[in-house]
């Protein structure tokens, strides 16, 4: 039989057990910096050495965190279905947990891409990315994170994702930045949705959503014992 299609949307939240700051619990400030400075084509243009800095502090901190049990229930899903983690996060703890298909969708503190030609990514391992690091066609190379008002370019593959879920969750989101906030609506109806917040986001009442306002760390390796003895 065909395995059941389980596409889980995930932000800051579900990291926050291994000891990463999420956003929006700091006044609009992300390490002592306004988000913009740190963030954005603007605070790019106006200091890229800062914003290296910045990434390379983040990277250091992400290096040397540890998946929790709800990352680690999340893949242990994929024993039972075809599991597709959508994922707002820069991490890669999805990953480290075992996780086999992960969509970065506002991409990856591990690597860094051309500033001419956003197609050219290279891996960071174990380094800093320092103004001067070039790419093969000689032009500065920045983090591979989508910044505020860039484009998300794996959005269409997370759309298509979603449309096609059986199980849909939404684990430690805020729901309150486009265009991953959307996914939800393009999940079938007939789909059963559990959201998995302490500080539930704001959803639009429907048939089979299920709303869980527990910490993830503990509401996911319950959820994924049920739902594995289900599908048995
Ligand atoms: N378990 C589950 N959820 C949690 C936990 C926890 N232990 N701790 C906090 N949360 C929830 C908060 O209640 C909040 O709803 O995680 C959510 C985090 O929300 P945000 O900080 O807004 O993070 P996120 O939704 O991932 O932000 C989206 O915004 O800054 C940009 O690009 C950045 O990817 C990020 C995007």
């Amino acid at each position: 039989m065909q395995r059941k299609k389980l596409v889980v949307l995930t932000g800051a939240g579900i990291s926050a057990e291994s000891g990463i700051a999420t956003f929006r619990d700091a006044n609009g400030l992300w390490e002592g910096h306004d988000v913009m400075e740190v963030a954005s084509p603007e605070g790019w243009r106006n200091n890229q050495a800062l914003v290296l800095d910045f990434y390379n502090q983040r990277r250091k901190q992400a290096a040397q965190a540890k998946p929790n049990p709800g990352h680690l229930a999340l893949a242990e899903l994929e024993k039972k279905f075809a599991v597709t983690i959508i994922t707002q996060n820069v991490d890669h703890l999805h990953e480290q947990a075992g996780s086999t298909k992960v969509i970065h969708l506002h991409g990856s503190l591990f690597q860094s891409r051309s500033t001419a030609d956003e197609s050219l990514v290279y891996p960071i391992e174990g380094w800093e990315l320092k103004l001067g690091d070039k790419c093969e066609r000689g032009s500065q190379l920045r983090p591979n994170i989508v910044w505020f008002g860039e484009m998300v370019p794996l959005m269409d593959l997370a759309i298509t994702e979603a449309q096609q879920a059986d199980i849909f969750m939404v684990v430690g989101t805020s729901l309150v930045v486009y265009p991953a906030a959307g996914l939800v609506h393009y999940v079938p109806a007939k789909a059963t949705i559990y959201v998995i917040d302490p500080n539930l986001p704001p959803m639009s009442k429907r048939p089979n959503l299920h709303l869980i306002p527990v910490k993830s760390g503990e509401a996911l390796p319950q959820l994924a014992q049920k739902l594995m003895e289900e599908a048995i």
